[in-house]
């Protein structure tokens, strides 16, 4: 099998200049693609700025023959970096939105500077980037976006209340763009990596790390990326480590109530296993379908009551 390769393409790949971005850059220079490095330069926690991170990059793909240019906007300015790469190679296809920064504190302490700077950089400087490259996508029908979530936004994590609010917010980001980019042929989707990082170094042992090298991330944004993906979008993967999988939502079989006077908190309490149940879930893309619901609960007889519940699991039911 042949390897797959982006020649002629144009990629950008931001927080470039280390970790998880560094990987993805000098991969795509050395299949072939011209890579625009963007990168701050500042430190995990968003403090200073620095030309010297994303030149390195630049110039170890120069020196193995790639083709690359660097950008040092903040993705707060993400027009800039999309501009860097229009002007320096005349297109754009795929944008890697990965830079990203850490202000990890318990909520109690929690101060608005932390939360704000968080969003920022993560979900402001996603969505600039990917609205400055939209219009080139839109024009020449094409485009791949691969944005960057987390564990601690899919599932929480201590202390990261900010970061895992801005990470899950890409999964929302990443669905909507998936489907408005679909009749354009732009896929969008979402990755929630594990690597080691100056991000991760400081909280996990050094044995783990050395499992964990950011190029193990790299295949799957490659197969997202590549034009031979007609038909991945708006999906989230979970990535690290060797291990590839993807995740969706589940929802519950649930429980349909009368819409009358008999609608209490007793009702639902009387039923609650029901809206627990996933021994028959769907897995939902979209919506409920909330008229055929309403129309087919104007059917139901009057809700059986009941007001006691044991919420460790099954329902008791006092009568
Ligand atoms: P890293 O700290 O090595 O790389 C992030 C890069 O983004 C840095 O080079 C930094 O200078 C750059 N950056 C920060 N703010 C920027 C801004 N405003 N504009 C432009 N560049 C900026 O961290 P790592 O681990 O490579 O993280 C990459 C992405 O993966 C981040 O979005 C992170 O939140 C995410 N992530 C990483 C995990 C991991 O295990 N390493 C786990 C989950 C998510």
């Amino acid at each position: 099998m042949s390897e797959l390769r982006f020649d002629g393409q144009v990629v950008v790949v931001t927080g470039a200049g280390g970790g998880l971005g560094k990987a993805y850059a000098k991969f795509f220079a050395s299949r072939g693609a011209s890579v625009v490095v963007n990168d701050l330069g500042g430190s995990f926690k968003g403090e200073g700025k620095d030309t010297r991170a994303a030149d390195v990059v630049v110039n170890e793909i120069k020196a193995a023959g790639g083709k690359a240019v660097a950008n040092y906007d903040s993705v707060e300015n993400g027009d800039r970096i999309i501009e860097t790469a229009i002007k320096a190679f005349g297109r754009i296809d795929v944008l890697i939105n990965n830079a990203g920064i850490l202000r990890d504190i318990s909520f109690k302490n929690m101060k608005d500077e932390d939360w704000d700077l968080i969003f920022k950089v993560h979900v402001k400087g996603s969505y600039k980037c990917a609205r400055a490259a939209w219009p080139y996508f839109r024009k020449q029908k094409y485009g791949r976006i691969i944005n960057t979530s987390s564990a601690a936004g899919l599932f929480g994590n201590f202390g990261q209340t900010n970061y895992s609010a801005a990470k899950l917010a890409m999964v929302g980001f990443t669905e909507t763009l998936a489907k408005e980019g679909a009749k354009y042929n732009i896929l969008c989707n979402v990755i929630a990596p594990v690597a080691a990082s100056r991000m991760t170094e400081t909280i996990m042992p050094p044995d783990v790390l050395a499992l964990m090298k950011p190029e193990w991330v790299v295949p799957l944004v490659a197969v997202l990326a590549h034009p031979s993906n007609t038909s991945e979008s708006g999906s989230i993967f979970e990535v690290g480590g060797g291990h590839i999988a993807k995740l969706r939502w589940e929802r519950s079989q649930g429980l349909l109530l009368k819409c009358d006077e008999t609608f209490t908190p007793g009702a639902v309490l009387k039923k609650w296993d029901r809206i627990v149940d996933f021994s028959n879930p769907q897995y939902p893309t979209g919506p409920n379908d909330f008229l055929g619901l309403l129309e087919e609960s104007q059917k139901l007889g009057p809700n059986e009551q009941g007001e006691k519940i044991d919420f460790t699991g099954r329902v008791v039911i006092v009568t």
